[in-house]
């Protein structure tokens, strides 16, 4: 499984850190930066990201930027992306089984790094629950 991962400026440090650990456990990663630490606009990073995923050339994204909102927001207008904000290992889990959300996106400024890595693991391991959650994802355009 190839896994694309974006940030910002405020999300670097984990980010890097993140494709250090998803790289360890055998996963293939797609880097969509920034690689500066310089201040930047997260939707340059996730816009590419998402068309990464939609075109099937990864399967999941991770997006990191300061509060997250500005990376769900932006990844959010992709059809073919579901990306939720997650901040801590219950909603990391439940946006997957609930929400089978295909980009992760955490806030780096109000999340330990542990926490953030621990909240990948829980978002990798659990699966969409579908029945009632499908239906509700069905629901979730606007045409
Ligand atoms: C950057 O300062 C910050 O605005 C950004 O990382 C993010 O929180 C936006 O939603």
């Amino acid at each position: 499984m190839k896994i694309g991962i974006c940030s910002d400026h405020a999300g670097l440090e984990y980010r890097t850190k993140i494709i250090s650990y998803l790289l360890s456990k055998g996963y293939e990663v797609a880097n969509f930066g920034t690689d500066s630490a310089e201040s930047c606009d997260y939707c340059d990073f996730a816009h590419p990201m998402a068309a990464a995923i939609e075109a099937g050339e990864c399967q999941l994204g991770i997006a990191i930027c300061g509060t997250g909102n500005g990376m769900a927001m932006t990844l959010n207008h992709h059809k073919g992306i579901r990306a939720g904000l997650a901040w801590n290992h219950a909603v990391a889990a439940l946006v997957k089984q609930h929400n089978n959300a295909n980009v992760l996106v955490m806030p780096a400024r109000f999340v330990s790094y542990r926490m953030a890595v621990g909240m990948v693991k829980e978002w990798l391991e659990n699966d969409f629950e579908g029945g009632r959650h499908q239906r509700r994802i069905d629901k979730i355009p606007v045409e």
